[in-house]
């Protein structure tokens, strides 16, 4: 087994890349560092990856790398590049998604498809179903994304799915649910709240604050998307969710309680974009991949404030 990830410096990527060269898997990582955070925060996500030895990396985007040379020898790939944010994918924004999220993954797909590989796991996301429908949320409902970052990984779905069906691209969609622990982005509630709550200074609550999510532990995620390459059925969408919806008003009460701290909130409109509820129906997953989230919320956010209390210690 030989693995490419793209979008490999980001948060999911390094936790995968690091979980598959864990077990001994060479692992060709690619990523363009776009300017959608830090290029420093990438940076430390790949630091100890860069030194082992099983481990290469490519500086370089989708759109432009010698995808033919990238692929020799790959077996599996995990493609996790994208522009990721939600609320940010309006306006002008739109055409870094459309070119991130679209026309890469229709690039990718082109030069996989006269290669056997034997899997193709596609980071899909929880945004593509939109909001009003029976909960939990099962795969074959009918979607409607409610952000244009939703429509955008909607379309790289089907593309994978087209590719399957048309040139038997063995691509495995996985819908993500909201992800969190060590190494989230900076631009997500749970980063933002928790370094606001040790820094003493005020959180910005979108909305009511009853919203709720299927927030899903990046432990679980990696091990999703090693059990989708290792037994994924091609052309199959998956759910993968953490098992726990909760209001964002809840985990607002366990940061509290976690960093002994209290928080001063700022309260702003809820965001174009932003479902209401999220809650996973991850049957499929667990009849097929095995998957069964084992982190509870507490602990991972644990976790998470474990590692951003390290990180702002070092003045960063
Ligand atoms: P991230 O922004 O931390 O990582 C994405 C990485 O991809 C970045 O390092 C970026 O520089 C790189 N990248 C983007 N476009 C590229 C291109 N064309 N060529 C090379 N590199 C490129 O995001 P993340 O939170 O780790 O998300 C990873 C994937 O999972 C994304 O596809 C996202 O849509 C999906 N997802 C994330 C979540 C979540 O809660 N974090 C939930 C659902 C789905
Ligand atoms: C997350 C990821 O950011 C997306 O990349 C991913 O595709 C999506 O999950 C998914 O599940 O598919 P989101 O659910 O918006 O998107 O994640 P958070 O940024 O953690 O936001 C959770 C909730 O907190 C939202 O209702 C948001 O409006 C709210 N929030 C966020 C705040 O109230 N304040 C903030 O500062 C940030």
């Amino acid at each position: 087994m030989k693995a490419l990830v793209t979008g490999v410096a980001g948060f999911i990527g390094s936790s995968l890349a690091t979980s598959l060269t864990d077990d001994g898997i060479d692992v060709v990582g690619l990523d363009c560092f776009t300017d959608y955070y830090a290029r420093e925060v990438k940076e430390h996500n790949l630091a100890e990856l860069r030194t082992r030895r099983s481990f290469s990396f490519i500086e370089a985007e989708l759109a432009s790398v010698d995808l033919g040379q990238l692929l020799h020898g790959v077996t599996h790939v995990y493609h996790l590049a994208a522009q990721a944010g939600v609320r940010k994918s309006w306006g002008a924004d739109f055409a870094i998604y459309t070119r991130l999220n679209v026309d890469a993954t229709q690039r990718l797909l082109e030069a996989l498809k006269d290669r056997p590989i034997a899997k193709l796991v596609y980071a899909s996301s929880s945004s593509v179903y939109g909001d009003g429908l029976p909960m939990p949320l099962r795969e074959d409902q009918v979607l409607a994304p409610l952000s244009p970052y939703g429509v955008t990984k909607l379309a790289a779905e089907h593309l994978c799915h087209l590719y399957f069906a048309n040139y038997g691209v063995p691509s495995v969609s996985l819908r993500f649910f909201t992800v969190y622990g060590p190494r989230q982005r900076p631009d997500m509630a749970f980063h933002r709240f928790i370094r606001a709550a040790l820094a003493g200074q005020p959180i910005t609550l979108y909305g009511d604050g009853a919203q709720t999510r299927d927030f899903t532990y990046i432990a679980d995620i990696v091990r999703a998307c090693r059990a989708a390459g290792d037994q994924g059925r091609p052309g199959a969408v998956y759910n993968i969710g953490g098992g726990h919806c909760v209001s964002v008003n809840d985990v607002l009460d366990l940061v509290e309680r976690l960093t002994h701290r209290s928080l001063t909130i700022r309260r702003e409109p809820s965001q174009k974009g932003d479902m209401r509820d999220t809650s996973a129906d991850t049957s499929r997953a667990r009849a097929d991949l095995g998957f069964l989230p084992s982190t509870s919320l507490e602990a991972g956010l644990a976790a998470e404030v474990d590692w951003l209390s390290r990180v702002m210690a070092a003045g960063r």
